[in-house]
């Protein structure tokens, strides 16, 4: 008889986002006379920009005639694009990594969560609490993180690393030795960076203890501070123990056209090992390329007429945030993030739980955002908004907040 992965099983309940729509559809069918505002869910509101649209429309129209049709793509994606992104992502901020080292991908979730498939199973894994839930669980599904103490709210094998107010959200080198380490910045839910000499602070870590960081990058476009790295890369010697994985999702709109990449340099070694020849062999055998057409699209992202329209989307995002992290320090609120990340992070008032304050926000100025204990335990006595929404709807429910009602 056949037998299931049992790690499934060991996975806590009800994910985050569902548990969060069960709640607004049971209030907007008792109450449908009411306006809801929703900053929960990190999803883009905006079109693709006409760039990327122009450039969708010529690629389908290549895809119809016989002389410009695609296949399968290449491997590690279309060389225009992986010469795009090291143009513009990499040798602009003076970083060595070259086409070669670039695995385009259909996003960051796919890639953060298939990662695990190249390293050992007793791999130890180092993660920031709060943090994005699919660095744990896709560790949980491969057995790695032992048992689940519900009332800790914790993987008994998975090292749990605070970023909470009283050290500013950065986090603070593990006691215990982990093997490989998740860092995600600007930060998702805090809205949090850090700065190039705090980032070199954790390459030199790995480096000295022979870990892999994994970085996560998908919020490196709204970046604004100075002194913030846009890429692990930037860092002297990251390329021996980095690998670093980005999306086009945040930054020009892709969640639904799907598309990302993961660069694995080649000095990055296991031993004799190159993790680089393992995540190709990987990528090769499961997964078979991002659409040509999404590819262009991608590439014309990079263009100048894609960078000037994307550039103002996410400066709209960003004006959002502005207009958020602003209306809640007026309010009164402890306020984090919200300047180099669509992410605005506060405190709740008098020490309320994370789901109170939700469970407040949706009855009495119908707005939804997210209780920071679903990002882990650190999170809880936090909430996140998100930059997302219509300008509209955000002075709204600035408005909302400041008036105490909706
Ligand atoms: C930190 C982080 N990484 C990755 C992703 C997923 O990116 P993608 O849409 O490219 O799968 C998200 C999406 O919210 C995210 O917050």
């Amino acid at each position: 008889m056949f037998r299931i992965n049992e790690n499934y099983l060991k996975l806590p309940g009800s994910y985050l986002f569902s548990t969060i729509g069960k709640k607004v559809g049971e209030y907007s069918s008792a109450n449908p006379d009411k306006e809801i505002i929703r900053m929960g869910i990190g999803d883009v509101t905006l079109p693709l920009c006409p760039a990327v649209i122009e450039r969708l429309h010529s690629a389908v129209d290549e895809m119809s005639r016989q002389e410009t049709f695609m296949g399968y793509a290449p491997d590690l994606g279309y060389e225009f694009l992986r010469n795009a992104i090291v143009e513009n992502d990499y040798k602009a901020r003076g970083c060595d990594i070259s086409a070669d080292e670039i695995f385009v991908s259909d996003g960051a979730k796919s890639d953060s969560g298939n990662i695990v498939d190249i390293f050992a199973e007793d791999t130890k894994i180092a993660v920031t609490d709060p943090v994005y839930p699919v660095y744990v669980d896709s560790n949980a599904m491969s057995g790695r993180t032992g048992a689940y103490d519900e009332a800790a709210e914790k993987w008994s094998g998975v090292i749990y690393m605070p970023c909470t107010s009283e050290n500013g959200f950065v986090p603070e080198l593990p006691r215990e030795t982990p093997d490989v380490i998740y860092l995600c910045f600007p930060n998702n839910p805090t809205g949090t960076t850090l700065t190039t000499e705090q980032l070199q602070v954790w390459v030199d870590y790995a480096l000295k203890v022979g870990a892999v960081i994994i970085y996560d990058g998908a919020y490196e476009a709204y970046i604004t501070s100075e002194n913030v790295p846009h890429s692990i890369y930037q860092c002297q010697g990251a390329e021996a123990c980095a690998i670093e994985i980005r999306s086009f999702s945040k930054n020009a709109g892709f969640t639904g056209t799907r598309l990302g990449f993961t660069v694995v340099p080649k000095a990055l070694k296991c031993g004799g090992v190159s993790l680089h020849a393992l995540w190709a062999r990987r990528h090769g055998t499961k997964f078979n390329g991002a659409p040509y057409i999404i590819q262009a699209a991608g590439a014309a992202v990079y263009s100048p007429e894609g960078r000037k329209q994307t550039g103002e989307q996410i400066a709209y995002y960003m004006n959002n945030a502005k207009v958020i992290r602003e209306g809640l320090i007026g309010a009164g609120y402890d306020v984090y993030g919200g300047v180099d990340a669509p992410y605005i992070w506060m405190k709740t008032p008098e020490g309320m739980k994370s789901w109170d304050f939700f469970d407040y926000l949706l009855e009495e100025l119908n707005i939804v955002g997210t209780p920071g204990s679903g990002f882990g335990p650190s999170g809880e006595g936090y909430f996140r908004l998100t930059a997302f929404g219509s300008a509209e709807n955000t002075v709204k429910a600035m408005e909302r907040i400041k008036a105490g009602k909706a």
